[in-house]
């Protein structure tokens, strides 16, 4: 059994400076004052400092002037690093490593106050108690088993859960969801049956000050409790989730809430009874109030069971037309939880315009680290530039904003992410995934950072300062390379159904699951205008409603989204639609082939087992890659008959 072990960014020697150094705690009491003084122990005495309780040169400490969920670095003589509590002050000292380590020790002088930009920085893990017929252990998970359940039941040792943990709390992360968002029956049980081990899980996230959440199924009354309905509305329903909620806070009293993914791809939900995302989420909301827990309601809502021959119905405007006219009704403790984009994690998407629309109501923006939809962490596909647009982006205000509650003045909301760690020994498969982990941290933490700065943070960190610039060149714009191989334009999808890895062009083109992008001899895409298609174009502000509106100034990025043209239409870039096909698909191979170059080129230079890893990955991205390409542009060359104008080879 492999379990990880891998340092990713955290290696042993980090700190030198830092751990030089006297170093004074006052860390208060709770579960975060054993681990800053286990954290400052070994860092000093690793680097012959010291932890003293006099004056020092360094001193952490808790202080009661400065905000929760922020820190406070002052640098006068000694370097004081402040926080209002435990948690806090934990993240405020993997700063200073940070700093220490990227920076030296000529820090700025401050005071600095870092408040982050997301009050929630979350990560859901879609792991399976017990393994499930078709997905698994872990939901779309690539980097092995779950870390957190074997065989149908929690593992006995989870003490690489607390290395874990460590991990996600030196990049800021303050939530876990421990289980799938599709609940099946023995993870339903967790939250009746299951106590102790939920407790347990708790247990190894709490002294890094990051609280635990579960998933929990809507039937869970029926199918648990026994009861004859989950009707929301129903006073034995309310009881039965009233008494289940207070047993789970006897057993954790500082547990975070629950997540819902109702009346979504098949799991139970209010429709089921006749009621409304707002009658099925404040139900929850009221059992979980009076501990102080809150409710992550999924809007990932859509009709799974279209038919393709009606073109009326658009999976992309379902969770706007569910959800906006529902905004003011949802109590304070439900989060709205709200995927980046209207469809599923596609490698390139608008932003949800729902995003814009609910100032009534706590958001946050849901993002996929799990690579479904972008290589399955088999492929280099570095998502922080695509994280960074959309948390820049513009609705009705910045999307960073806007989910943030800033914009629209709320005090909760923020960004939950789909975990990419698994078993794996580098934790993520693909060893290069862990710069994604890394860039929903930062980003999470400062949503206005620049992605590849934070690329190469990580890689100083992870590797060496020696070579940034090399694996920088490789991973710096993977995403648009992803892009250019895969499906074009927009258009989204095009993977082979069910597992979605690698092409299949048509393969979703007839199902129920509304993903489609109608190619035909004439043309492809999908028209989502107002003036003649499904009317979703209009569904955002201005000026974005009329940019996306008209196919001349759409962005090329984004037009098979919103509009069905002519293979000779031509792109804002000056080129047809066609050519870009055929160029974007030969580019991309031949980007891959210079990121498979460059790393080779690096033997020796790193870690071999991580190296040889990198390039066995590599492999099969360029495999990917070619069949990508071959199948896209056989595909449309059949289908348009307009032949590449620079001859290059494509099969027919
Ligand atoms: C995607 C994914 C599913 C997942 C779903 C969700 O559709 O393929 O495995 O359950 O998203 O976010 O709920």
């Amino acid at each position: 059994m492999t379990l990880p072990v891998h340092h990713c960014w955290l290696p042993d020697d980090l700190g030198a400076d830092l751990g030089s150094h006297t170093i004074s705690l006052e860390p208060g009491t709770g579960p975060t004052a054993e681990t800053l003084r286990q954290e400052i122990d070994t860092l000093t005495a690793r680097h012959g400092g010291a932890l003293v309780a006099g004056p020092a040169d360094v001193v952490v400490r808790l202080a009661a002037d400065i905000p929760t969920d922020t820190f406070r670095l002052t640098r006068a003589g000694a370097v004081l690093l402040e926080a209002y509590d435990g948690p806090s002050l934990v993240r405020a000292w993997f700063h200073l490593l940070r700093l220490s380590a990227t920076h030296g020790w000529d820090a700025p002088a401050g005071p600095e106050l870092h408040v982050p930009s997301q009050p929630i920085r979350m990560l859901d893990h879609w792991d399976n108690v017990a393994r499930h017929d078709v997905m698994g252990q872990v939901e779309r998970g690539y980097a092995g088993g779950s870390l957190f359940y074997r065989d149908g039941r929690l593992r006995d040792d989870l003490s690489h859960v607390g290395r874990y943990a460590r991990l996600l709390a030196s990049i800021g992360i303050n939530r876990v969801g421990l289980n799938n968002v599709n609940v099946h029956t023995r993870e339903a049980r967790l939250l009746t049956h299951g106590l102790d081990d939920v407790a347990r899980l708790a247990a190894a996230f709490r002294p890094w000050g990051i609280t635990s959440y579960l998933s929990v199924s809507f039937a869970a009354p029926m199918t648990v409790g026994g009861l004859k309905t989950a009707d929301p509305l129903d006073r034995t329903v309310q009881d039965w989730w009233r008494t289940a909620v207070a047993r789970l806070y006897e057993a954790v009293p500082d547990f975070g809430g629950v997540i819902v993914k109702a009346d979504s791809e098949g799991q139970p939900g209010p429709f089921g009874w006749g009621r409304d995302h707002a009658d099925g989420a404040n139900m929850l909301a009221c059992a979980l109030a009076p501990h102080g827990g809150e409710v992550f309601w999924r809007a990932f809502v859509y009709n799974h069971h279209q038919d393709w021959r009606d073109r009326s119905t658009d999976r992309a405007r379902a969770a706007f037309d569910a959800f906006t006219p529902l905004d003011g009704r949802f109590d304070d403790n439900v989060v709205l939880q709200v995927k980046h984009g209207p469809m599923d994690f596609q490698v390139r998407e608008p932003i949800a315009p729902l995003l814009g629309c609910m100032p009534a109501t706590n958001l946050a923006l849901e993002m996929q680290v799990t690579q479904e939809y972008t290589g399955q962490q088999r492929h280099i596909c570095y998502l922080g530039p695509m994280w960074s647009e959309i948390l820049r982006g513009e609705l009705s205000s910045e999307v960073a904003e806007l989910v943030a509650g800033r914009a629209t003045g709320r005090s909760r909301g923020g960004v939950v992410g789909v975990s990419n760690v698994g078993t794996d020994e580098f934790w993520t498969g693909h060893p290069l995934a862990q710069a994604n982990l890394w860039a929903f941290g930062r980003l999470a933490w400062d949503s206005g950072l620049d992605p590849l700065e934070v690329l190469d943070e990580w890689i100083a960190l992870t590797f060496d300062s020696d070579l940034v610039a090399e694996v920088h060149t490789i991973m710096a714009t993977s995403w648009q390379t992803y892009e250019k191989y895969t499906a074009p334009l927009g258009i989204g999808f095009m993977v082979r159904p069910g597992h979605h890895y690698g092409p299949d062009i048509d393969g979703y083109e007839y199902t129920p699951w509304g993903t489609y992008h109608f190619a035909d001899r004439d043309g492809i895409g999908v028209d989502r205008s107002v003036a003649s298609g499904t009317g979703f174009a209009g569904l955002y502000p201005e000026p974005l409603a009329s940019r996306y509106e008209d196919p001349l100034t759409c962005p090329d990025e984004l037009l098979l989204f919103f509009h069905h043209v002519p293979y000779a239409h031509r792109l804002r870039s000056g080129r047809t639609v066609i050519q870009h096909i055929y160029n974007t698909h030969f580019e991309g191979v031949a980007e891959v082939e210079q990121m498979v170059a460059a790393w080779d080129a690096l033997a020796g230079r790193i870690d071999p087992s991580m190296h040889a890893r990198v390039a066995e990955r590599l492999r099969e991205q360029l495999r990917s890659a070619i069949e990508w390409r071959d199948q896209v542009n056989t595909y449309f060359l059949r289908k348009s008959g307009i032949p590449d104008q620079r001859g290059r080879l494509i099969h027919l």
